[in-house]
């Protein structure tokens, strides 16, 4: 997609897609203020048009579809359990979760992203819930249902898509209603029990905060994974970065703004406004290129190099302003230990082969499979 946001950076940098009948919006500077200026830019999004979807989906009454003021209430109680401090504590069994993945791999070619990519974040959200992380191959259906895009875009693939998306908001549901039922009143110290217990929380609210933390964290925090190794052996510096010899944080972060896993976000016109002089009206949605703002070449020097120890790196791949992801250190966590225990070890990493399948959704940055070469 970046040849396409360069072209309209340079030549529509806010433009309107008559197709999906919104705005679209590619300029770091005008991207900050959609995703912050929750007064003119509502996270309360409609429905899309031709989804035939209805708003009663749990996740509407989630943090991440909520605004101020009442979007504090859905957030703050759970602010503290992902704050660094708290997630630190995490490490150790990130590390083991990690370690064990790799236990389990046979021979020296395989598929990352389906061994290790995947499982990880999916393992440690599941404790964090404390729900069965054998059911994960279920959690990454019920979550790919809710990113999903059809390649081809038909009247059947989108009746198809909207369906499946349905039926797992469906099971989602009731998986998740059964849970907060039984741990009412309990003293478990798992995320569940804790929405469970909010009483500043209706049971929709609860419901879709469940949801929203199974499904928010693991098809990006995979891809975050899959994205730095894919750009780390690309770059040549996999070596550099085991050794310390490249920081890894900071390629960490460089790979968070290359191949920002998640590439827009959208919110809904409140008012009458407008974004570098073109006028939205009311009620018109605008989707905020965020892969886009990643690559503007007026806030980053050779935006379309990978510049592992760039700094500073203003990069907005977990958003700006009130929503500002809630998982991002736990994403940073992951990732860092993720790499790390890779690197240790194996002495040799190469990729394997260049046909990428890069995952569907135009939304989602990542790729379905990297198989890799190890000694
Ligand atoms: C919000 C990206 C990992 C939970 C967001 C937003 C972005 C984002 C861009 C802002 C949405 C908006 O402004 O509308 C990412 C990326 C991740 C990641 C790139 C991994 C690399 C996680 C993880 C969790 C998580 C691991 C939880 C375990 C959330 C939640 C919100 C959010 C709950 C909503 C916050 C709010 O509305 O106040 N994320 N995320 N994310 N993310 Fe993440």
């Amino acid at each position: 997609p970046f040849d396409w946001y360069q072209k309209m950076r340079d030549e529509r940098p806010v433009s309107y897609d008559e197709e999906r009948r919104a705005w679209d919006v590619f300029k770091y500077d005008a991207v900050r203020t959609v995703l912050s200026d929750y007064e003119t830019f509502s996270s309360d999004t409609p429905p899309d048009d031709d989804s035939g979807a209805d708003d009663s989906s749990p996740l509407s009454a989630s943090m991440i579809s909520v605004d101020p003021p009442e979007h504090e209430r859905l957030r703050q109680f759970v602010d503290d359990r992902f704050q660094p401090d708290a997630i630190r504590d995490r490490r150790p069994y990130i590390e083991t979760v990690a370690e064990s993945l790799l236990d389990d791999i046979e021979g020296e070619t395989f598929d990352i992203v389906s061994a290790y990519s995947f499982p990880l974040p999916v393992i440690v959200i599941a404790e964090l819930l404390d729900i069965p992380a054998e059911r994960r191959d279920e959690f990454k259906q019920w979550s790919d249902a809710l990113v999903a895009a059809p390649r081809e875009q038909t009247e059947e693939t989108l009746r198809k898509n909207e369906q499946h998306r349905t039926q797992s908001i469906a099971e989602m549901s009731s998986f998740f209603r059964n849970a907060l039922t039984e741990r009412r009143g309990s003293d478990r110290d798992d995320l569940v029990t804790l929405a469970a217990n909010a009483e500043a929380l209706s049971p929709t609210e609860q419901l879709g905060f469940c949801i929203l933390l199974l499904i928010a964290g693991n098809i990006t925090t995979t891809n975050l994974i899959t994205n730095a190794i894919w750009s780390f052996a690309e770059q040549d510096i996999l070596h550099a970065v085991a050794s310390g010899a490249v920081d890894r944080k900071q390629a960490i972060e460089e790979a968070l703004r290359f191949r920002s896993p998640v590439q827009a976000m959208s919110r809904v016109a409140t008012e009458d406004t407008e974004i570098d002089g073109v006028e939205i009206a009311a009620d018109e949605r605008v989707t905020a290129w965020i892969g886009s703002a990643n690559r503007d070449e007026s806030v980053f020097d050779n935006p379309d190099e990978f510049l592992p120890e760039r700094s500073p790196n203003r990069h907005i791949a977990f958003g700006t302003g009130v929503h500002y992801c809630l998982g991002a250190p736990l994403a940073r966590l992951e990732a860092g230990v993720a790499l790390s225990t890779l690197f240790d070890r194996y002495d040799t990493i190469e990729l394997r082969d260049d046909q990428f399948q890069p995952v569907s959704s135009p939304i989602v940055y990542g790729l379905e499979s990297l198989p890799l070469h190890v000694e």
